[in-house]
């Protein structure tokens, strides 16, 4: 199988290539070997490799920055999403895709389903909804996974960034009234992988193109995610960190607004696929232990 990934730079898809070369032959691309804001250099690239699976973890992902950057983001998470679903389409090849739980607006009691209505807060959010509307008017074969929360054990993310802050602060204050499952890179790459084997001698029918839920099990707010990074890391690493206090959204303005409800329902991508992402305590925990053995090799 020859898969073509792209964003290889980033949290996820420095996760998924390593993965995914035990599935098939993989041609990874960055940004510098690809820009996907170049429609032209989409089609070039899917032309040359032909490859039977497009995985796109590649994203324009700075959500306040979207803001004021509205073409870039649309560019890169609806445009070139657009294209590279059109030229796997060409091809009969299947494109895996990743959208977040920031369509939804967070006013919904309990889990978002796949069939509730999306209703973004945010330029990023409706930027990579336009984006799972571009690839579904295809009508080519496709997955896409709505996930949340991503970090990982490298890049930039939440988990890093409270990392840095305990060590620098007596006292942290996170926002304690938006509640969501942190999604590790690792568990995001391994389920793609495992999709991606599953793949191979499947026909359509039994693996139907859509939109699925797939984060971590459980949910927490970014408050209770800073407390169980600093208590999962506290043992090896020297923290000035006193105290973590809860605050309101409110309390911390940000450019773009955040849902308060971020919590998806995983139940179709489990029914379907018949396996199911880790909770996020478990996928915290792994995430840690991966830090410290890159730590330990370098
Ligand atoms: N992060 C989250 O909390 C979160 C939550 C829900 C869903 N998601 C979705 O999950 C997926 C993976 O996210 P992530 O956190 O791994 O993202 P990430 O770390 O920001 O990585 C995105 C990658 O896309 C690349 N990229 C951006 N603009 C590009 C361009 N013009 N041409 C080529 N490549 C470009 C970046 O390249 P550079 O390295 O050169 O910048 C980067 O390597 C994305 O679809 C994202 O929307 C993320």
């Amino acid at each position: 199988m020859r898969i073509l990934l792209t964003g290889t730079q980033g949290q996820l898809g420095t996760d998924l290539l390593p993965l995914l070369k035990q599935q098939g032959e993989v041609v990874g691309v960055s940004r510098a070997q690809c820009d996907l804001s170049s429609v032209d250099a989409i089609k070039k690239l899917v032309a040359e490799v032909r490859p039977s699976v497009i995985v796109n973890p590649a994203a324009y992902t700075a959500v306040n920055e979207a803001e004021v950057q509205r073409d870039l983001a649309y560019a890169i998470n609806s445009t070139a999403a657009g294209v590279m679903a059109e030229e796997a389409r060409k091809l009969g090849a299947m494109f895996i895709h990743y959208s977040t739980d920031y369509v939804f607006d967070g006013n919904k009691v309990g889990a978002y389903t796949e069939s509730d209505e999306p209703q973004p807060l945010n330029v990023y959010g409706a930027s990579k909804l336009a984006g799972e509307r571009a690839i579904a008017s295809t009508g080519g074969r496709y997955l896409i996974l709505r996930t949340s929360w991503v970090y990982g054990a490298n890049g930039s993310n939440f988990l890093l960034t409270i990392r840095r802050l305990a060590r620098e602060r007596k006292e942290l204050r996170v926002v304690d009234d938006q509640v969501g499952a942190p999604t590790s890179t690792l568990q995001l790459a391994w389920a793609t992988a495992r999709l991606v084997k599953q793949l191979s001698g499947k026909i359509e029918d039994v693996f139907p193109s859509g939109i699925y839920h797939a984060t971590a099990g459980d949910s927490t707010t970014w408050c209770g995610f800073a407390r169980a990074i600093v208590e999962a890391l506290r043992d090896q690493d020297t923290f000035k960190v006193e105290q973590i206090l809860g605050i309101s959204s409110s309390e911390y303005p940000t450019p773009a607004r955040r849902p308060l409800n971020s919590v998806l329902c995983n139940n179709k991508f489990e029914n379907t696929f018949g396996f199911k992402l880790h909770g996020w305590q478990a996928g915290l925990a792994e995430v840690v232990h991966e830090i410290r053995l890159r730590e330990s090799q370098s």
